[in-house]
């Protein structure tokens, strides 16, 4: 691929080597099913990328804070997208109560949510749409978490254009559906 484009446009990576200009940030699970600029059908330079096990957005995750940061402040980025995926194992190993060692205590937020919206998921008449429904209330849980952090409220507080979206992709289909949860200020995309 990459190949190629040195040929269509010789010029392509000498430009990247002197900066970066994405306009998005993208939040996403580390599965190695979910490559990010794959989803979205981006080349190299136009998505800032941070991922970690089911997307969490933490208020005290020093490496996602400041991913955050370095993007909106210096990157000057207009669109984040926290996307998350069916079937993410995180999310799964939450419902089906798995001890899988020290990434339990990455996820406890996740067994606190899905307590919170017991009711909901226990309408779900199997545990694979269980974890589904948890891994959409999970991605708009991680919306609100990157809306309320200092970094994205003094962002929008000195007036920049910034929005958040919301984003779930399929593993079984290829398939990335907006869960129209966008948050957000100024001229869109
Ligand atoms: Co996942």
């Amino acid at each position: 691929m990459f190949e190629r484009i040195r040929k269509s446009d010789p010029e392509f990576f000498p430009r990247l080597s002197r900066q970066q200009r994405p306009k998005y940030l993208w939040i996403g699970c580390a599965d190695s099913r979910v490559p990010a600029n794959e989803i979205v059908g981006l080349l190299p330079g136009e998505l800032f990328v941070h991922r970690n096990v089911s997307n969490l957005v933490i208020h005290t995750d020093m490496n996602c804070l400041s991913v955050m940061q370095y993007a909106i402040a210096i990157l000057q980025i207009k669109h984040i997208i926290v996307c998350g995926h069916y079937g993410c194992g995180g999310i799964k190993a939450s419902i089906k109560r798995y001890e899988l060692g020290l990434i339990d205590n990455w996820l406890y937020g996740v067994g606190a949510l899905r307590q919170k919206h017991q009711a909901v998921i226990a309408a779900e008449t199997d545990e694979a749409a269980q974890t589904d429904v948890l891994c959409e209330i999970n991605v708009i849980e991680q919306v609100h978490n990157v809306c309320n952090t200092s970094i994205v409220q003094q962002a929008w507080r000195r007036g920049q254009n910034l929005e958040v979206h919301g984003l779930i992709y399929g593993i079984h289909d290829g398939r990335l559906h907006d869960l129209a949860v966008t948050v957000g200020s100024g001229p869109t995309r």
